[in-house]
C-alpha cells in the first residue's frame, strides 16, 4: 500500500469542504466524492446492476470485447493506475489481457476505503498482476504512482465509467490537464464517457423505481450525521434527479420538504433550509461523440483509438499524452 492520508487530515478536509459547500451563498452543495463511504460504495455497486442504469453494462461490453486490442496499443512494460476504481470488476478484462503479455503492476486509487478493499478482493487472484493500492484523492495517488515508476516503464491511466462526467466541463479539461502534467509524453489514458441519450432514459437511470439511487443520495446526509455529528432528519429530504439542458447534465439534488434548521456540531455550523430548497450533490455530464477529441486536445492528449457501444451510447477513448 502506498502512503495513506492520515485520518485526521482526511477528516479535516471532509469537514472543511462540506462546510464550504453548505454555507456558500446561493445554491448549497455537497461534494460528490463524499457519496462514497462504505454504505455509498455498496449502494453504487447495486446501482451499477439496475436495469435502468445501462452505463456500467455498456462499459463492460466495450472492455470485454476490446481489451486485447486496447492492450496491443501499449508499449511494454506498463504500469496501470486506475482513478476511482469502485469494485474494479470491469478492470479484470484489461488486466487479464495485460497479464497474458507480461506480468505488471496495477495501482488502484480510491477515496473510499471500502471500494479499495472490494477492488483488492475482486482482482487479487490474477497471478501475473501485483496490486499496490492508494487510499486518497485521484491526483495525489497518481503523482505517487508516477514518482515510483521505473525508467522505460509506460503508464496507462484508467478513468472508466464516465466519472469524468462528474466534473463541470471546464473543470474536466483542467482535471485532465493536471493528469497530463503528471504523465510523460507517450503515456496513455483510457477514458470512459457516457454519451447523450433521450432525457427520459437518463432520468430513469438516475431515479430508479426501487429507490436505490435515492438511498445512495440520502446516504450523504447520513454520512454527514455520522462523521460531523449533524442532525439531518432524512425523512425531511427527497431525492431529485433533473436534466439541465444548458449544461447537458443530470443533476442530483436533495430537496428539503419543509423549512428546517440543521446543526453540524463537530463543524460548529447551523444551517437553515427553506421548503423546496435543494442541496446539489452530483452532476453527470453527457458528451457528444465529437466532443471527446476536443476535450482531450485541450488537456494535452491526442486520440489513438475509440470504441463505441450503440446499445447504451457510451465511448471508450484511448488518449496519448502529446
Ligand atoms: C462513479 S464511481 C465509478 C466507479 C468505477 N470506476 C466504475 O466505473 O464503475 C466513482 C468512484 O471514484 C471514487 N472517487 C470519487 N472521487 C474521488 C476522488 N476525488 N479521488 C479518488 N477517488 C474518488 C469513488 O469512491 C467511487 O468509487
Amino acid at each position: 500500500m502506498l502512503q495513506q492520508s492520515p485520518r485526521t487530515a482526511t477528516g479535516n478536509r471532509l469537514a472543511a469542504e462540506i462546510c464550504a459547500g453548505l454555507t456558500r451563498p446561493g445554491q448549497k452543495e455537497l461534494p460528490s466524492k463524499y457519496l462514497y463511504d462504505e454504505v455509498g460504495s455498496a449502494l453504487f455497486e447495486a446501482i451499477s446492476v439496475l436495469p435502468e442504469y445501462g452505463l456500467t453494462r455498456a462499459d463492460v461490453r466495450l472492455l470485454r470485447t476490446h481489451a486485447p486490442e486496447i492492450i496491443a496499443h501499449l508499449p511494454l512494460p506498463v504500469t496501470v493506475a486506475e482513478l476511482g476504481t469502485g469494485s474494479g470488476r470491469k478492470t479484470r478484462w484489461l488486466l487479464e489481457a495485460l497479464a497474458r503479455r507480461r506480468p505488471s503492476c496495477y495501482c488502484p486509487i480510491e477515496i473510499s476505503r471500502s471500494a479499495l478493499a472490494m477492488c483488492r478482493r475482486e482482482l487479487g487472484d490474477i497471478d501475473e498482476i501485483s496490486i499496490v493500492g492508494y487510499e486518497g484523492e485521484y491526483l495525489e495517488g497518481l503523482a505517487q504512482v508516477a514518482a515510483r515508476r521505473r525508467d522505460g516503464e509506460h503508464l496507462l491511466v484508467l478513468f472508466l465509467g464516465s466519472t469524468i462526467g462528474n466534473f463541470e466541463r471546464p473543470a474536466a479539461v483542467k482535471f485532465l490537464g493536471e493528469v497530463r502534467r503528471i504523465l510523460r509524453t507517450g503515456d496513455s489514458l483510457l477514458l470512459g464517457t457516457d454519451l447523450e441519450k433521450p432525457v427520459a432514459q437518463l432520468l430513469a437511470a438516475y431515479d430508479d423505481p426501487l429507490g436505490i439511487t435515492a438511498a445512495f443520495n440520502l446516504n450523504l446526509l447520513a454520512r454527514v450525521n455520522r462523521e460531523l455529528d449533524a442532525d439531518f432528519e432524512l425523512t425531511r429530504f427527497r431525492h431529485l434527479a433533473r436534466y439541465n439542458p444548458a449544461a447537458r447534465s443530470i443533476e442530483m439534488h436533495l430537496r428539503s420538504t419543509c423549512a428546517q434548521r440543521v446543526s453540524l456540531r463537530a463543524a460548529g455550523i447551523t444551517l437553515t433550509l427553506r421548503e423546496d430548497e435543494t442541496i446539489w450533490t452530483e452532476s453527470s455530464h453527457k458528451y457528444a461523440p465529437g466532443d471527446i477529441t476536443g476535450l482531450a486536445a485541450a488537456a494535452g492528449f491526442g486520440c489513438a483509438a475509440q470504441w463505441f457501444d450503440h446499445e447504451w451510447p457510451f465511448a471508450e477513448s484511448l488518449l496519448i499524452a502529446a
